[in-house]
Protein backbone atom coordinates (compact mmCIF):
# COMPACT_ATOMS: atom_id res chain seq x y z
CA UNK A 1 0.00 0.00 0.00
CA UNK A 2 2.79 2.50 1.01
CA UNK A 3 5.76 0.99 1.02
CA UNK A 4 5.91 -0.69 4.51
CA UNK A 5 5.80 -4.13 3.65
CA UNK A 6 9.05 -3.91 1.82
CA UNK A 7 10.33 -3.22 5.61
CA UNK A 8 8.59 -6.50 7.63
CA UNK A 9 7.90 -10.10 6.93
CA UNK A 10 4.78 -11.38 6.01
CA UNK A 11 3.67 -11.52 9.71
CA UNK A 12 0.18 -10.22 9.46
CA UNK A 13 -2.32 -10.13 7.20
CA UNK A 14 -2.98 -6.84 6.14
CA UNK A 15 -5.79 -5.08 5.01
CA UNK A 16 -5.77 -2.31 1.93
CA UNK A 17 -6.20 0.81 3.96
CA UNK A 18 -3.78 3.64 5.03
CA UNK A 19 -5.21 5.40 8.20
CA UNK A 20 -3.51 8.68 8.81
CA UNK A 21 -6.28 10.04 11.69
CA UNK A 22 -9.06 8.98 14.06
CA UNK A 23 -11.82 10.42 16.43
CA UNK A 24 -14.30 8.44 18.43
CA UNK A 25 -15.36 5.71 16.31
CA UNK A 26 -14.26 6.85 12.86
CA UNK A 27 -11.25 6.47 10.89
CA UNK A 28 -9.50 8.44 7.90
CA UNK A 29 -7.22 7.89 5.21
CA UNK A 30 -4.18 9.26 3.70
CA UNK A 31 -6.70 10.55 1.02
CA UNK A 32 -9.37 11.76 3.36
CA UNK A 33 -11.60 9.06 3.21
CA UNK A 34 -13.85 8.25 6.13
CA UNK A 35 -14.34 4.71 7.95
CA UNK A 36 -16.78 3.47 10.34
CA UNK A 37 -14.03 1.19 12.29
CA UNK A 38 -15.81 -1.69 13.34
CA UNK A 39 -11.99 -3.24 13.51
CA UNK A 40 -11.20 -0.97 17.09
CA UNK A 41 -7.61 -1.36 16.74
CA UNK A 42 -8.24 -5.23 17.42
CA UNK A 43 -9.68 -3.72 20.92
CA UNK A 44 -7.41 -1.00 21.81
CA UNK A 45 -9.54 1.76 20.55
CA UNK A 46 -11.94 0.74 23.65
CA UNK A 47 -12.73 4.35 24.17
CA UNK A 48 -12.55 6.01 21.03
CA UNK A 49 -9.50 6.99 19.01
CA UNK A 50 -7.99 10.16 20.53
CA UNK A 51 -10.34 10.00 23.28
CA UNK A 52 -10.15 14.10 24.07
CA UNK A 53 -9.52 12.97 27.86
CA UNK A 54 -6.41 10.86 27.00
CA UNK A 55 -5.35 13.07 24.68
CA UNK A 56 -5.34 15.68 27.13
CA UNK A 57 -4.15 13.37 29.85
CA UNK A 58 -1.01 12.31 27.08
CA UNK A 59 0.05 16.20 26.54
CA UNK A 60 0.06 17.31 30.36
CA UNK A 61 2.11 13.98 31.58
CA UNK A 62 4.53 14.47 28.50
CA UNK A 63 5.79 17.89 29.20
CA UNK A 64 5.93 16.40 33.21
CA UNK A 65 7.66 12.98 33.13
CA UNK A 66 7.63 10.31 30.46
CA UNK A 67 9.29 7.66 31.83
CA UNK A 68 9.78 6.54 36.08
CA UNK A 69 10.94 2.75 36.61
CA UNK A 70 8.90 1.09 39.63
CA UNK A 71 12.06 1.32 41.57
CA UNK A 72 10.77 4.88 42.15
CA UNK A 73 7.61 6.54 43.06
CA UNK A 74 5.46 8.17 41.11
CA UNK A 75 2.24 10.32 41.95
CA UNK A 76 0.68 9.74 38.36
CA UNK A 77 1.30 6.12 38.79
CA UNK A 78 -0.40 6.56 42.51
CA UNK A 79 -3.39 8.16 41.24
CA UNK A 80 -3.98 5.41 38.35
CA UNK A 81 -3.85 2.62 41.08
CA UNK A 82 -6.19 3.87 42.82
CA UNK A 83 -8.81 4.97 40.32
CA UNK A 84 -7.96 1.16 39.21
CA UNK A 85 -8.56 -0.16 42.93
CA UNK A 86 -11.57 1.29 42.84
CA UNK A 87 -13.37 -0.46 39.97
CA UNK A 88 -11.21 -4.05 40.51
CA UNK A 89 -13.56 -6.62 41.00
CA UNK A 90 -13.84 -7.50 44.68
CA UNK A 91 -11.03 -9.06 46.26
CA UNK A 92 -8.40 -8.09 44.01
CA UNK A 93 -5.79 -5.86 45.25
CA UNK A 94 -2.70 -6.11 44.01
CA UNK A 95 -1.93 -5.19 40.81
CA UNK A 96 1.70 -5.60 38.77
CA UNK A 97 2.27 -3.52 35.08
CA UNK A 98 3.23 -4.93 32.13
CA UNK A 99 3.10 -3.32 28.23
CA UNK A 100 0.93 -5.77 26.38
CA UNK A 101 -1.62 -9.12 26.67
CA UNK A 102 0.92 -11.53 26.52
CA UNK A 103 2.65 -10.09 28.86
CA UNK A 104 0.37 -10.47 31.45
CA UNK A 105 -0.56 -13.61 30.76
CA UNK A 106 3.40 -14.62 31.13
CA UNK A 107 2.90 -12.69 34.83
CA UNK A 108 -0.34 -14.33 35.79
CA UNK A 109 1.08 -18.03 34.96
CA UNK A 110 3.98 -17.38 36.73
CA UNK A 111 2.20 -15.82 40.08
CA UNK A 112 0.00 -18.44 39.49
CA UNK A 113 2.68 -21.01 39.81
CA UNK A 114 4.62 -19.53 42.28
CA UNK A 115 1.60 -19.33 44.78
CA UNK A 116 0.48 -22.99 44.63
CA UNK A 117 4.37 -24.94 43.73
CA UNK A 118 2.47 -26.69 40.81
CA UNK A 119 3.53 -26.52 37.18
CA UNK A 120 0.28 -27.62 35.71
CA UNK A 121 -2.12 -25.53 33.59
CA UNK A 122 -5.53 -25.88 32.11
CA UNK A 123 -6.73 -23.93 29.41
CA UNK A 124 -9.64 -23.92 27.02
CA UNK A 125 -10.07 -25.72 23.75
CA UNK A 126 -9.87 -22.57 21.42
CA UNK A 127 -8.11 -19.98 24.32
CA UNK A 128 -6.40 -17.45 22.36
CA UNK A 129 -3.90 -16.01 25.02
CA UNK A 130 -0.88 -14.39 23.27
CA UNK A 131 2.22 -15.67 20.99
CA UNK A 132 5.35 -15.22 23.75
CA UNK A 133 6.73 -18.87 25.02
CA UNK A 134 4.29 -18.75 28.60
CA UNK A 135 0.89 -17.17 26.65
CA UNK A 136 1.54 -19.60 23.09
CA UNK A 137 1.60 -22.63 25.76
CA UNK A 138 -2.01 -22.39 26.87
CA UNK A 139 -3.22 -20.83 23.39
CA UNK A 140 -4.73 -23.54 21.71
CA UNK A 141 -4.57 -23.19 17.92
CA UNK A 142 -2.58 -25.35 16.07
CA UNK A 143 -1.28 -23.00 13.60
CA UNK A 144 0.51 -20.77 16.10
CA UNK A 145 2.21 -23.33 18.08
CA UNK A 146 3.50 -26.35 15.90
CA UNK A 147 6.60 -24.55 15.07
CA UNK A 148 7.91 -23.47 18.19
CA UNK A 149 7.34 -26.88 20.36
CA UNK A 150 8.45 -27.72 22.78
CA UNK A 151 6.48 -25.93 24.59
CA UNK A 152 5.79 -25.29 28.40
CA UNK A 153 5.70 -29.01 29.75
CA UNK A 154 2.23 -29.45 31.87
CA UNK A 155 -0.45 -27.68 29.89
CA UNK A 156 -3.89 -29.56 29.09
CA UNK A 157 -6.63 -27.89 26.91
CA UNK A 158 -10.38 -29.19 27.70
CA UNK A 159 -13.45 -28.73 26.29
CA UNK A 160 -14.87 -24.80 26.92
CA UNK A 161 -18.42 -26.01 27.49
CA UNK A 162 -17.92 -29.14 29.26
CA UNK A 163 -16.77 -28.74 32.91
CA UNK A 164 -17.24 -32.65 33.75
CA UNK A 165 -13.58 -32.81 31.42
CA UNK A 166 -12.38 -29.69 33.59
CA UNK A 167 -13.06 -31.74 36.71
CA UNK A 168 -11.27 -35.16 35.04
CA UNK A 169 -8.08 -33.14 34.07
CA UNK A 170 -7.27 -32.03 37.59
CA UNK A 171 -4.61 -33.51 39.01
CA UNK A 172 -2.03 -33.08 41.95
CA UNK A 173 0.22 -31.24 39.26
CA UNK A 174 -2.16 -28.58 38.65
CA UNK A 175 -2.27 -25.51 40.19
CA UNK A 176 -4.23 -22.67 37.59
CA UNK A 177 -6.95 -22.88 35.12
CA UNK A 178 -7.09 -19.99 32.43
CA UNK A 179 -9.56 -18.59 30.24
CA UNK A 180 -11.22 -15.71 28.02
CA UNK A 181 -14.64 -15.34 30.03
CA UNK A 182 -15.53 -14.93 26.19
CA UNK A 183 -13.49 -16.45 23.55
CA UNK A 184 -12.31 -13.67 21.44
CA UNK A 185 -9.97 -15.09 18.37
CA UNK A 186 -12.24 -17.96 18.51
CA UNK A 187 -14.80 -16.38 17.23
CA UNK A 188 -16.63 -14.50 20.32
CA UNK A 189 -17.85 -17.42 22.05
CA UNK A 190 -20.20 -16.75 24.84
CA UNK A 191 -20.26 -19.67 27.10
CA UNK A 192 -23.68 -21.31 28.93
CA UNK A 193 -24.80 -19.01 31.83
CA UNK A 194 -24.15 -22.12 34.12
CA UNK A 195 -20.71 -22.94 32.89
CA UNK A 196 -18.32 -19.60 34.35
CA UNK A 197 -20.09 -20.36 38.08
CA UNK A 198 -19.76 -23.67 37.46
CA UNK A 199 -15.44 -23.41 36.70
CA UNK A 200 -15.23 -21.37 39.97
CA UNK A 201 -16.98 -23.51 41.91
CA UNK A 202 -14.55 -26.17 40.64
CA UNK A 203 -11.26 -23.88 40.82
CA UNK A 204 -12.22 -22.85 44.20
CA UNK A 205 -13.34 -26.75 46.16
CA UNK A 206 -9.76 -28.15 44.35
CA UNK A 207 -7.99 -25.20 45.57
CA UNK A 208 -6.85 -23.95 41.76
CA UNK A 209 -6.29 -20.46 40.96
CA UNK A 210 -8.79 -19.30 38.35
CA UNK A 211 -7.35 -17.14 35.96
CA UNK A 212 -9.26 -14.58 33.52
CA UNK A 213 -7.55 -13.36 30.41
CA UNK A 214 -9.89 -10.13 29.97
CA UNK A 215 -7.69 -8.30 27.62
CA UNK A 216 -10.55 -8.46 24.90
CA UNK A 217 -13.63 -8.53 27.03
CA UNK A 218 -12.72 -6.87 30.14
CA UNK A 219 -13.14 -2.84 30.97
CA UNK A 220 -16.62 -2.23 29.68
CA UNK A 221 -16.45 -4.12 26.61
CA UNK A 222 -19.58 -6.64 27.04
CA UNK A 223 -21.20 -3.94 28.75
CA UNK A 224 -19.90 -4.56 32.41
CA UNK A 225 -16.84 -3.52 33.80
CA UNK A 226 -15.87 -6.99 33.83
CA UNK A 227 -16.57 -9.86 31.80
CA UNK A 228 -16.61 -12.43 34.82
CA UNK A 229 -19.34 -10.04 35.70
CA UNK A 230 -22.15 -11.18 33.13
CA UNK A 231 -22.14 -14.54 35.40
CA UNK A 232 -21.49 -12.52 38.69
CA UNK A 233 -18.18 -14.67 38.50
CA UNK A 234 -14.81 -13.14 40.60
CA UNK A 235 -11.30 -14.99 39.28
CA UNK A 236 -8.20 -14.65 41.49
CA UNK A 237 -5.84 -13.32 38.84
CA UNK A 238 -7.23 -11.05 36.11
CA UNK A 239 -4.94 -10.44 32.79
CA UNK A 240 -5.78 -6.91 31.01
CA UNK A 241 -4.13 -5.10 28.08
CA UNK A 242 -5.61 -3.80 25.07
CA UNK A 243 -7.35 -0.49 25.79
CA UNK A 244 -6.70 -0.32 29.22
CA UNK A 245 -4.65 3.22 28.57
CA UNK A 246 -6.15 4.57 25.68
CA UNK A 247 -4.16 3.09 22.97
CA UNK A 248 -0.79 3.56 24.53
CA UNK A 249 1.06 0.46 25.55
CA UNK A 250 -0.05 -1.15 28.90
CA UNK A 251 -1.01 -4.19 30.57
CA UNK A 252 -1.95 -4.89 33.95
CA UNK A 253 -2.61 -8.28 35.93
CA UNK A 254 -4.44 -7.84 39.31
CA UNK A 255 -4.52 -10.54 41.97
CA UNK A 256 -5.51 -11.27 45.14
CA UNK A 257 -3.27 -10.30 48.01
CA UNK A 258 -1.70 -13.56 49.11
CA UNK A 259 -0.92 -14.68 45.13
CA UNK A 260 1.16 -11.19 44.25
CA UNK A 261 2.34 -11.14 48.05
CA UNK A 262 4.12 -15.23 46.98
CA UNK A 263 6.02 -13.45 44.27
CA UNK A 264 9.59 -12.24 46.21
CA UNK A 265 12.12 -9.34 45.09
CA UNK A 266 13.25 -9.09 41.71
CA UNK A 267 10.93 -12.86 40.79
CA UNK A 268 9.33 -10.72 37.82
CA UNK A 269 9.66 -7.30 36.60
CA UNK A 270 9.17 -4.74 33.65
CA UNK A 271 11.39 -1.95 32.68
CA UNK A 272 8.70 -0.07 31.28
CA UNK A 273 5.89 -1.20 33.13
CA UNK A 274 3.95 1.45 35.43
CA UNK A 275 5.41 4.18 33.29
CA UNK A 276 3.48 7.73 33.97
CA UNK A 277 2.99 8.53 30.30
CA UNK A 278 0.51 5.05 30.21
CA UNK A 279 -0.36 5.62 33.94
CA UNK A 280 -1.95 9.18 32.78
CA UNK A 281 -3.58 7.44 29.75
CA UNK A 282 -4.95 4.74 31.54
CA UNK A 283 -6.62 7.09 34.53
CA UNK A 284 -8.06 8.87 31.90
CA UNK A 285 -9.30 5.78 30.09
CA UNK A 286 -11.11 4.31 33.36
CA UNK A 287 -12.63 8.10 33.98
CA UNK A 288 -13.36 7.94 30.56
CA UNK A 289 -15.64 4.42 31.39
CA UNK A 290 -17.37 5.40 34.17
CA UNK A 291 -17.45 9.34 34.13
CA UNK A 292 -18.64 9.17 30.81
CA UNK A 293 -21.03 6.19 30.44
CA UNK A 294 -19.33 4.31 28.37
CA UNK A 295 -19.52 0.95 30.23
CA UNK A 296 -23.35 1.65 29.98
CA UNK A 297 -23.18 2.63 26.23
CA UNK A 298 -21.19 -0.26 25.66
CA UNK A 299 -24.41 -2.43 26.87
CA UNK A 300 -27.35 0.12 25.61
CA UNK A 301 -25.57 0.49 22.10
CA UNK A 302 -24.35 -2.94 21.61
CA UNK A 303 -27.66 -4.61 22.40
CA UNK A 304 -29.14 -2.23 19.36
CA UNK A 305 -26.19 -3.70 17.42
CA UNK A 306 -27.29 -7.33 18.17
CA UNK A 307 -30.45 -6.69 17.25
CA UNK A 308 -29.51 -4.82 14.17
CA UNK A 309 -27.68 -7.81 13.31
CA UNK A 310 -30.40 -10.44 14.10
CA UNK A 311 -32.10 -8.18 11.23
CA UNK A 312 -29.45 -8.94 8.80
CA UNK A 313 -29.75 -12.68 9.61
CA UNK A 314 -33.10 -12.43 8.70
CA UNK A 315 -32.59 -11.45 5.47
CA UNK A 316 -29.01 -13.19 4.50
CA UNK A 317 -29.17 -17.01 4.39
CA UNK A 318 -25.46 -16.76 4.59
CA UNK A 319 -25.48 -15.72 8.07
CA UNK A 320 -25.15 -18.89 10.05
CA UNK A 321 -25.12 -17.21 13.33
CA UNK A 322 -24.81 -13.44 15.21
CA UNK A 323 -23.70 -14.04 18.88
CA UNK A 324 -21.46 -11.60 21.38
CA UNK A 325 -22.07 -9.43 24.29
CA UNK A 326 -22.47 -5.23 24.28
CA UNK A 327 -20.07 -4.21 21.83
CA UNK A 328 -18.15 -7.88 21.62
CA UNK A 329 -19.78 -9.24 18.36
CA UNK A 330 -19.47 -12.12 16.08
CA UNK A 331 -21.07 -12.65 12.84
CA UNK A 332 -20.52 -16.68 11.32
CA UNK A 333 -20.38 -16.76 8.02
CA UNK A 334 -21.31 -19.87 5.80
CA UNK A 335 -18.09 -19.14 3.68
CA UNK A 336 -14.97 -17.17 4.22
CA UNK A 337 -14.88 -13.36 5.29
CA UNK A 338 -11.97 -12.37 3.09
CA UNK A 339 -13.94 -10.79 0.59
CA UNK A 340 -16.67 -9.33 2.58
CA UNK A 341 -14.04 -7.68 4.63
CA UNK A 342 -12.27 -5.97 1.69
CA UNK A 343 -15.28 -5.26 0.20
CA UNK A 344 -16.54 -3.41 3.18
CA UNK A 345 -13.03 -1.33 3.75
CA UNK A 346 -14.05 0.07 0.00
CA UNK A 347 -17.43 0.77 1.32
CA UNK A 348 -16.01 2.75 4.77
CA UNK A 349 -16.73 -0.18 6.97
CA UNK A 350 -13.79 -1.87 9.04
CA UNK A 351 -14.20 -5.09 10.08
CA UNK A 352 -12.17 -7.78 11.50
CA UNK A 353 -12.24 -11.49 11.08
CA UNK A 354 -12.24 -14.13 13.23
CA UNK A 355 -11.00 -17.74 12.04
CA UNK A 356 -12.08 -17.93 7.86
CA UNK A 357 -15.42 -17.47 8.32
CA UNK A 358 -16.53 -15.47 11.51
CA UNK A 359 -16.78 -11.28 11.21
CA UNK A 360 -15.90 -10.20 14.39
CA UNK A 361 -16.65 -6.73 15.80
CA UNK A 362 -15.12 -4.89 18.28
CA UNK A 363 -16.17 -1.31 17.80
CA UNK A 364 -15.10 1.49 20.23
CA UNK A 365 -17.24 1.97 22.95
CA UNK A 366 -17.95 5.47 22.32
CA UNK A 367 -20.39 3.98 18.64
CA UNK A 368 -23.47 5.62 18.75
CA UNK A 369 -26.91 4.44 17.28
CA UNK A 370 -26.81 6.18 14.41
CA UNK A 371 -23.33 5.20 13.23
CA UNK A 372 -24.55 1.34 14.34
CA UNK A 373 -26.98 1.83 11.92
CA UNK A 374 -25.17 2.97 8.87
CA UNK A 375 -22.44 0.43 9.53
CA UNK A 376 -25.14 -2.76 9.59
CA UNK A 377 -26.56 -1.08 6.56
CA UNK A 378 -22.92 -1.04 4.54
CA UNK A 379 -22.94 -4.90 5.76
CA UNK A 380 -26.39 -5.47 4.51
CA UNK A 381 -24.90 -3.69 0.85
CA UNK A 382 -21.83 -6.22 1.45
CA UNK A 383 -23.50 -9.16 1.89
CA UNK A 384 -25.87 -8.80 -1.11
CA UNK A 385 -23.21 -8.22 -3.24
CA UNK A 386 -21.03 -11.46 -1.82
CA UNK A 387 -24.21 -13.69 -2.36
CA UNK A 388 -24.72 -12.13 -6.09
CA UNK A 389 -21.40 -13.04 -6.81
CA UNK A 390 -21.78 -16.94 -5.52
CA UNK A 391 -25.02 -16.88 -6.71
CA UNK A 392 -26.71 -17.42 -3.44
CA UNK A 393 -30.25 -16.09 -2.44
C1 LIG B 1 -7.82 -12.72 25.01
C2 LIG B 1 -6.45 -12.27 24.58
N1 LIG B 1 -5.40 -12.59 25.32
C3 LIG B 1 -4.16 -12.20 24.99
C4 LIG B 1 -3.92 -11.46 23.86
C5 LIG B 1 -2.53 -11.05 23.49
O1 LIG B 1 -2.38 -9.67 23.62
P1 LIG B 1 -1.15 -8.91 22.91
O2 LIG B 1 -1.34 -9.02 21.44
O3 LIG B 1 -1.26 -7.50 23.45
O4 LIG B 1 0.09 -9.56 23.38
C6 LIG B 1 -5.00 -11.09 23.05
C7 LIG B 1 -4.78 -10.33 21.81
O5 LIG B 1 -5.56 -10.34 20.89
C8 LIG B 1 -6.30 -11.52 23.41
O6 LIG B 1 -7.37 -11.21 22.67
Amino acid sequence: MNGEDNYFGTLYQRFPVNVARGKGAMLWDTSGKQYIDCMGGYGVALVGHCNDRVVNAIKKQADALITAHMSVYNETRLEFLKKMAAVAPEGLTKMFFTNSGTESVEAALKFARKFTGKPGVIAMNGAYHGKTFGALSVTYNEKYRKSFMPLLEGVKFVPYSDPSKLEEAIDDSVGAVILEPIQGETGIIVPPDDLIPKIREICTRKNIVLIFDEIQAGLGRTGKMWAGQNWNTTPDIICLAKGIAGGVPMGLVITKPEIMDAIKLGEHSSTFGGSPLACAAGSATIEALTTDGLVDNAAKTGKYFREKLMGLKEKHKVIREVRGLGMMLGVELRFEVKDVLFDGISHGLLMLYSGRNIIRLLPPLVMDEATVSRAVEIMDAVLTREEQRRNVS
